[in-house]
C-alpha cells in the first residue's frame, strides 16, 4: 500500500561517526511506515549541508536532530530560520541552546526550589583589553577579599566556568591558598566557586530523550571510556522518580528534548551540580553498553516527533513552574508537580503508545542489527577516530563486547 506523506529528517552533524551510522541503518532496516489518525506516513533521512541558503527557501525537513547548534553559527542559524519560517522541530531549540549557561540553569532551579549547592561569581581576573574595559573598570570593579569570599563559602569547593563544559577549567579546592592560585591562574575565565557536595554517595548522570530516561552511575576518577559505569537505573523507586523528574523539569524548563543532568546524591538529598549539556556525549567510546539505548531513543522520539507533527514549542513558558515554586508545597510535592507539567509537556502516555502500536518490531531488528558487522565497522570507525593506531583493534573489540552484553541482557525485554 502506497504511504499517503512522507516525513523527512535531516540529521544536523560535525564528527560524530559512529550513532549516525547506527541510526541510518537501522532505519533503513526497519523502514518504519505509521498511521496517525488514518494517514499512512513513511520516513525520508539524509544528512543536512552546509551551504548557502536564501532566507525564504522553504527547507527539506519535518524535523533536524542537531548537533551542532552550540558551537557552529552557519547551522544554527539556518536551524532558526528554518524553524520561524518552516515550522521545522528540531532537537533541540537553538535559542536556548545559545542562550542558557550551567549559571542560567543554576538560577533557575534554585528558584523551583532544587538543591543547587551554594555557589558565587567571582569578577573575572584578566579581561581582554578592548576599548571600554579601563574606564569600566577603575570606575566600578570593586577589590575584593577572595580569601573571605573562599571562607564564606566553605572548603572544599569547585572553582568552574560559568558557561562550562567537558571539564574545561574546572578545579577542587582544598584551602585558602589553592583559591588564591586557582583564582591568579585563571585568566579570561568567568568562574563560579561551588561548595562541594563530598563526599557523596551516588554520582548519577541521566540522560534524558524526549521522555525517555536512563539513569546511570557515573565515576568522574575513570578514564574517559568508563566514566559512564556499566550500572544503571539502580537506585529506588523514589529516587529514580526524583532524578526522572528534575531532568524531565530541566529539560521541559529549557526546551532541551535531548539532555544530561549530573545530580550528586548526599544522605537521601539529590543535588543537581551539571545540566546545562543539551549537546550530550552520544559516541559508543563514551557510552559502551548504553550506546543502542540512545540510538534507540533517539529514533524513537524523532519518528514520534515527525509522524505526530509535534508543534515546536519556539517560546519557553516558565510561568507554571514558577506559580508551583511559589506555593507552600512542599520539597516532594513540588518535584512531583514539575514532573507531571514535563510528562504533559513530553506527551508520555502518547510516545508509549505509538512506540507500543507503531514500533513494535523496533527492538527485533536493532537486535538483529547490533551484531552485524556494519554495526561492528561504525564502532571501529569511531575508535580509529580517537584511539591510536595499535590500540584500535583492542577498544573495537572492548566496545563491540560491551554492545554484545546490552545485546544479552536488555534487548528484546531480556534482563
Ligand atoms: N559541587 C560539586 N561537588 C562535588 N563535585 C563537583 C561539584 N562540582 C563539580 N564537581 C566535579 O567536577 C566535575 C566537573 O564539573 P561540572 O560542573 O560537571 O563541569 P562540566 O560542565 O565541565 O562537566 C564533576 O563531574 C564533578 O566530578
Ligand atoms: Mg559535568
Amino acid at each position: 500500500m502506497a504511504n499517503d506523506s512522507t516525513r523527512r529528517i535531516g540529521l544536523s552533524l560535525g564528527a560524530d561517526i559512529c550513532w549516525p551510522r547506527c541510526y541510518e541503518d537501522i532505519m533503513a532496516a526497519l523502514d518504519p511506515t505509521v498511521v496517525v489518525d488514518g494517514e499512512r506516513i513513511g520516513f525520508d533521512l539524509d544528512r543536512v549541508r552546509i551551504e548557502p541558503f536564501g532566507l525564504a527557501d522553504p527547507t527539506p525537513y519535518d524535523l533536524v536532530i542537531d548537533r551542532l547548534t552550540h558551537w557552529f553559527s552557519n547551522t544554527r542559524e539556518w536551524i532558526k530560520k528554518a524553524v520561524i519560517l518552516d515550522d521545522v522541530y528540531v532537537f533541540n531549540n537553538p535559542w536556548s541552546v545559545q542562550s542558557m549557561e550551567k549559571q542560567t540553569t543554576y538560577c533557575a532551579m534554585m528558584r523551583l526550589g532544587l538543591n543547587i549547592p551554594d555557589t558565587i561569581m567571582i569578577p573575572k581576573k584578566e579581561y581582554e583589553d578592548t576599548a571600554d574595559l579601563e574606564p569600566t573598570l577603575e570606575r566600578y570593579a570593586d577589590l575584593f577579599d577572595l580569601e573571605a569570599v573562599g571562607a564564606s563559602l566553605g572548603y572544599p569547593m569547585f572553582m568552574k566556568p560559568y558557561d562550562g563544559g567537558g571539564w574545561r577549567g574546572v578545579s577542587k579546592i582544598d584551602d585558602a591558598d589553592a583559591l588564591k592560585e586557582a583564582y591568579d591562574s585563571s585568566g579570561q575565565f568567568l568562574m563560579h566557586l561551588q561548595k562541594g557536595v563530598i563526599p557523596y554517595d551516588n554520582f548519577v548522570r541521566c540522560v534524558g530523550i524526549g521522555p525517555q530516561t536512563r539513569v546511570i552511575e557515573y565515576d568522574p576518577g575513570a578514564p574517559l571510556h568508563e566514566r559512564y559505569t556499566t550500572t544503571y537505573n539502580h537506585l529506588s523507586d523514589d529516587h529514580m522518580a526524583e532524578v526522572r523528574a528534575i531532568t524531565l523539569t530541566i529539560n521541559t524548563f529549557f526546551g532541551w528534548d535531548f539532555n544530561s543532568c549530573e545530580s550528586l546524591g548526599q544522605n537521601g538529598r539529590w543535588y543537581p551540580i551539571d545540566f546545562a549539556n543539551p549537546c550530550p556525549d552520544s559516541q559508543v567510546t563514551s557510552l559502551h553498553r548504553h550506546f543502542p539505548w540512545l540510538v534507540l531513543s533517539k529514533i524513537r522520539w524523532s519518528l514520534f516527533c515527525a509522524a505526530t507533527k509535534r508543534p515546536f514549542r519556539r517560546n519557553l513558558d516558565w510561568e507554571p513552574f514558577f506559580e508551583i515554586a511559589a506555593t507552600e508545597a512542599s520539597y516532594p510535592e513540588k518535584i512531583k508537580a514539575y514532573g507531571e507539567l514535563a510528562e504533559a509537556h513530553f506527551d508520555t502516555e502518547r510516545f508509549e503508545e505509538f512506540c507500543d502500536k507503531q514500533l513494535a518490531h523496533l527492538e527485533e531488528v536493532a537486535h538483529e542489527y547490533f551484531a552485524t558487522d556494519r554495526c561492528k565497522d561504525a564502532v571501529r570507525e569511531k575508535v580509529a577516530a580517537l584511539y591510536p593506531e595499535h590500540e584500535i583493534e583492542e577498544f573495537t573489540e572492548r566496545f563491540w563486547a560491551a554492545i554484545g552484553v546490552w545485546r544479552d541482557e536488555e534487548s528484546l525485554g531480556h534482563g
